[in-house]
């Protein structure tokens, strides 16, 4: 039977939420072919590139307009010191990298003055989350100097001297990265513990002309989404032990959640069938009960902070949900090499399509997320080999979905069906509306009901012959976004829509005068 939903729009008011553009972002780091190969191919290489950077990727990343890239990672950063990657390319240590299978040695070719012009090229903000395992609060304190520090001081000029001021300033700091895993097998008690004494002892980088401190963000390493028992405990215990005390600056806590398929450990991630298909589509709706859940707990934690006693004002009780790193990790992800290289077929478009109107839907409570990883690694929009770049159909559902980015959540009423899920913003201007086909091979129609004075614009339709399609290096445009089936307007305001099996849908309509 078709469904029908209905969208009410109410033009942005002080009651919509925003859509952050800052849940469209990336993350990146040195495991497998990420940064060596992916994005740096060096100035030298017969790869065409822009100062070193692949000119492809670039491209693509300028198209998609990338509001954060995270670097540099993930738990690479956890045993990284900055001091290795700045200056000179030819005078860097070499180190080895052992994170993930990767097992290559490390030139340090790409450090902090080459990630930050990267993010001033393809005009990102940074967010360079700090060693808290084996490094010091000595060394955050100078990273943070070389990278930001306006006055002139020993620091400030090494980085004029590297970089001649070809970077943008951080704001962003991630303080640990999976504090519970690799990154140091902390308890939550533990970790709040060295997290008051980093948070607290970031330079401020203020001064008497200049903006407030609070420009600066801190980011708390958060639970593992994927451990249903131990996320709520992590979440208490860390808040429970801020509120002993006075309370450290706290901007934002980064949970990372993967969908796992690990079910079937000697499966390819290309070949599937419908059950297989089903499953990973299926699981990857659980993020949404965490981000309920993570927000909620998150209030309780803030609200048991004590009030500062005296004159002078306590950091706000506020702290942004972050999903910092997410995507689709299969099991063959490990057999791979490089290491944790995946395809991405239909059903990862289909599940990063699900997974980005998760963060849409619930806008009010996670506030910037990053998908894991922007190239090569997990669940990528491009893949590389040698001279060769593709774009996967992961880029596409990132590139038609930039129209939400900066608009206001629109409310669908409606019957669910099984497998058609929506969402839906507003500029004011215009409305659109993602349809995500999640069957396998079905497909469905639907009714939508809109007031009046909408006009339909066009439907861009993201979809393939088969549900594990995917884009080779010898097939690069396989699967690419291409212009949808027009809905019939069976009378004014209701529009009646023919969705393919397995494909992602981003409908426009126009507000007429
Ligand atoms: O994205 C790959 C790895 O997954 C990251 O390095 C780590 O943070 C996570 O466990």
């Amino acid at each position: 039977m078709d469904q029908t939903i209905e969208i009410i729009v109410r033009h942005q008011n002080r009651n919509s939420t925003m859509i952050s553009p800052e849940l469209h972002s990336h993350f990146i780091e040195f495991l497998g072919t990420c940064n060596y190969e992916g994005i740096w191919v060096g100035e030298d290489s017969e790869v065409p590139n822009i100062g070193g950077f692949r000119r492809e990727i670039i491209e693509g990343f300028k198209q998609l307009e990338p509001p954060v890239i995270r670097w540099p990672g993930g738990c690479y950063a956890d045993t990284y010191h900055w001091r290795d990657g700045i200056g000179n390319r030819t005078d860097r240590p070499v180190t080895y990298n052992e994170n993930f299978g990767t097992y290559e040695r490390d030139t340090n070719q790409f450090g902090t003055d080459e990630f930050l012009r990267f993010c001033k090229i393809v005009g990102a903000k940074p967010w360079i989350n700090i060693n808290m395992l084996s490094g010091s609060i000595a060394e955050m304190r100078e990273w943070m100097e070389y990278c930001n520090r306006e006055e002139n001081t020993s620091i400030s000029a090494e980085r004029v001297r590297n970089t001649s001021q070809q970077i943008v300033p951080v704001e962003y700091w991630g303080l640990g990265n999976e504090v519970w895993g690799g990154g140091g097998m902390m308890t939550a008690q533990g970790y709040a513990q060295e997290y008051r004494k980093f948070a607290t002892a970031m330079p401020s980088f203020s001064g008497i002309d200049k903006a407030e401190y609070t420009k600066m963000k801190r980011i708390a390493s958060g639970p593992d989404g994927n451990k249903p028992k131990e996320r709520v405990r992590w979440t208490i215990d860390f808040f429970n032990e801020l509120a002993q005390y006075r309370m450290p600056p706290i901007d934002g806590y980064d949970l990372h959640f993967y969908n796992w398929n690990m079910k079937q450990i000697s499966q390819n991630e290309v070949e599937f069938d419908r059950i297989e298909w089903d499953e990973v589509i299926q699981s990857s709706f659980e993020l949404e009960e965490v981000i309920q859940e993570q927000r909620a707990l998150i209030e309780q934690g803030l609200a048991q902070i004590p009030e500062p006693e005296g004159f002078f004002p306590a950091p706000p009780k506020q702290c942004a949900l972050i999903v910092g790193e997410w995507g689709n990790w299969h099991a063959s992800a490990f057999r791979n090499r490089p290491a944790l290289f995946q395809q991405c077929t239909m059903r990862d478009a289909v599940t990063t399509a699900l997974t980005l109107d998760i963060f849409h839907r619930n806008a009010d409570k996670v506030q910037m997320a990053c998908v894991a990883q922007s190239v090569n690694v997990l669940n990528s929009l491009f893949l590389t080999d040698k001279e060769n770049c593709i774009r996967t159909p992961n880029f596409d559902v990132f590139d038609m979905y930039k129209v939400h980015k900066g608009a206001c959540l629109a409310e669908i009423r409606g019957e669910k069906s099984k497998n058609l899920y929506s969402m839906a913003s507003t500029n004011g201007e215009y409305l659109n509306v993602n349809l995500v086909n999640a069957s396998y091979d079905k497909q469905t129609n639907l009714f939508i009901r809109l007031p009046k004075e909408w006009r339909f614009q066009h439907i861009k339709c993201l979809s393939s012959d088969r549900p594990n399609a995917c884009n080779t290096f010898s097939d690069p445009d396989r699967v690419r976004m291409k212009d949808g089936l027009a809905p019939i307007e069976r009378e004014p305001g209701l529009f009646y829509f023919e969705i393919p099996a397995a494909s992602v849908n981003v409908c426009q309509f126009a507000l007429s005068m």
